[in-house]
């Protein structure tokens, strides 16, 4: 965790995570090809990136705040806010909404509490969202389920839901 409750920021890259992130750097030709997987490790050890770990993660690879924050507002794989331990992505893109995506999204938001898409359930358990194409079309509509600090798993949605 990076923000103690006094308000007060305490760095993420440090210790083992700085280590960690200094053995992802040896594999890419510069600092600034490596930020990808350095706001990835951002987001895993905080769950979600902040204007400041935006900042930090400007100032380890030797860029801009704005170039950071640039990308991570491109991807909708990053957080700019605290999500729920699992994190549901629903295309409901015309194709998908055609094959009944909204009721996808309307069962997912009335069997884990979260309510409204974008908001996370109470038990902070559930954050739904709607996105643009996840590319599996042809299986509309497609859930992309990430797990935080957890494996992906495959199976029965509402047994998935149930158990989590
Ligand atoms: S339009 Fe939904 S996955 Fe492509």
């Amino acid at each position: 965790m990076t923000a103690s409750h006094t308000g007060s920021y305490e760095p993420v890259f440090v210790g083992t995570v700085m280590e960690e992130l200094q053995s992802v750097l040896q594999r890419y030709p510069n600092k600034q090809a490596a930020l990808l997987p350095t706001l990835w490790i951002a987001q895993r050890e905080h769950g979600w990136i902040s204007d400041r770990i935006m900042a930090e993660v400007a100032e380890v690879l030797g860029l801009t705040p704005a170039y950071v924050k640039g990308v991570v507002t491109f991807y909708t794989m990053y957080h700019q806010h605290p999500v729920g331990k699992n994190f549901v992505q629903i295309c409901t893109t015309s194709p998908c909404n055609i094959c009944g995506a909204e009721g996808v999204v309307k069962a997912f938001l009335e069997h884990t509490g979260a309510g409204d898409a974008g908001a996370t359930s109470p038990d902070g358990k559930w954050t739904i969202v709607e996105v643009e194409c996840l590319g599996a079309c042809g299986f509309a509509t497609p859930v992309l389920l990430s797990m935080i600090n957890d494996r992906a798993i495959i199976g029965h949605l509402t047994l998935i839901i149930g158990n989590s």
